[in-house]
């Protein structure tokens, strides 16, 4: 049972039970939690803050991103699913928890990815580490697979508004992907990067994306999420071939719903100033254009 407090389908601080918390690669886990409020509400692209432990250690909760909704037989939407990596001791806490246990936790946050590109047309994922979590949702939503928000109840009643995507995945080695299988039989083509050689591609994921630009492929829309190095990387290849390019980031967090600035990132604004913008309230999506990359690669090196 979860108690709730529900505002237009936006779901505040509130308890939930865990449904199952999975291993389904190394180091990294799915949970499903008993929300349908948020299951309802949620969309591709936002965020929801979990406090990971029993009672108040850790005290913070943690971001993660919506990874999918769970739906009963009706189609209608009854849980939320988050992919998540054991990084430290939040993430430990989390893989920890069982059915049944329950769990804190306040979102729909953060703006999503916006409505699909227009005009429509084919587009790519970039994902690197964790970062693919974001895309399962949002590609069964642009494919015109599922439908989520407040029209989550009526899946299937979308019109497809992408006709391809691809998503380009890269992590350290093969015993770390995570939910291939889910993309594919999303109808998402999958292609795989690891750095030591293990599986798919030897090498970087944003290797893969120039090689396919260089070879003439022009998506309407990149959208990457990942390590800032990564990311960097990526909107400056978009850069070179103009293409439209979104970023998720993944800025360290405290509340997750804009009072303690612990998130912020430096965006360019409209002409030129540099100022700081709260990833969880304004972002996590952004346009890649938009951030000051060279302060974002000082600040995480400094840091
Ligand atoms: C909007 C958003 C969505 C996210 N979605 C997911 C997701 O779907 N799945 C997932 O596994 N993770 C996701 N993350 C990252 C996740 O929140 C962190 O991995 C988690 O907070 C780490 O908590 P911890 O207590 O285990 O690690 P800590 O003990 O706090 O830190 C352990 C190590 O991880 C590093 N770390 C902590 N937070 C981050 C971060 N945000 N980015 C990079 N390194 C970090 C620390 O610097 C440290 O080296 C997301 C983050 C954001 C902001
Ligand atoms: S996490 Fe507190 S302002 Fe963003």
């Amino acid at each position: 049972m979860t108690s709730a407090i529900v505002t237009n389908d936006c779901v505040l601080h509130h308890s939930v039970a865990v449904i199952e918390n999975v291993s389904i690669a190394r180091d990294t886990y799915r949970v499903r939690l008993n929300d349908p409020a948020m299951a309802r509400g949620i969309l591709p692209g936002q965020f929801l803050m979990i406090r990971p432990g029993e009672g108040s250690d850790p005290l913070l909760g943690r971001p993660f991103a919506l990874y999918d909704v769970a739906r009963d037989r009706s189609r209608t939407p009854v849980a939320i699913d988050v992919v998540y990596q054991v990084v430290g001791r939040g993430t430990a806490a989390l893989s920890r928890r069982r059915t049944g246990d329950f769990l804190n936790i306040w979102g729909p946050l953060g703006n999503g990815f916006g409505p699909p590109p227009d005009p429509a047309g084919p587009v790519v994922f970039v994902a690197g580490g964790i970062g693919q979590t974001p895309f399962l949702a949002l590609a069964r939503d642009w494919l015109g697979r599922s439908s989520y928000g407040s029209n989550g109840a009526n899946a299937n009643e979308r019109s497809r508004s992408c006709d391809r995507a691809t998503l380009l995945y890269g992590v350290r080695s093969a015993n770390l992907l995570a939910g291939v299988g889910d993309f594919e039989a999303a109808g998402v083509e999958v292609e795989i990067a690891t750095d030591d050689g293990t599986a798919g591609y030897h090498g970087f994921t944003t290797d893969l994306l120039e090689r396919r630009l260089a070879g003439g492929e022009r998506p309407v829309r990149i959208v990457a999420c990942g390590p800032p190095a990564m990311l960097a990387k990526v909107a400056q290849i978009t850069l070179h071939y103009n293409i439209s390019c979104h970023v998720s980031l993944e800025n360290h967090m405290a509340c997750g719903f804009g009072v303690c600035f612990s998130c912020v990132a430096p965006i360019v604004q409209t002409g030129g100033a540099i100022d700081l913008r709260r990833v969880c309230v304004e972002g996590p999506v952004f346009d890649a254009r938009t951030v000051a990359w060279d302060e974002v690669l000082g600040s995480h090196i400094a840091g």
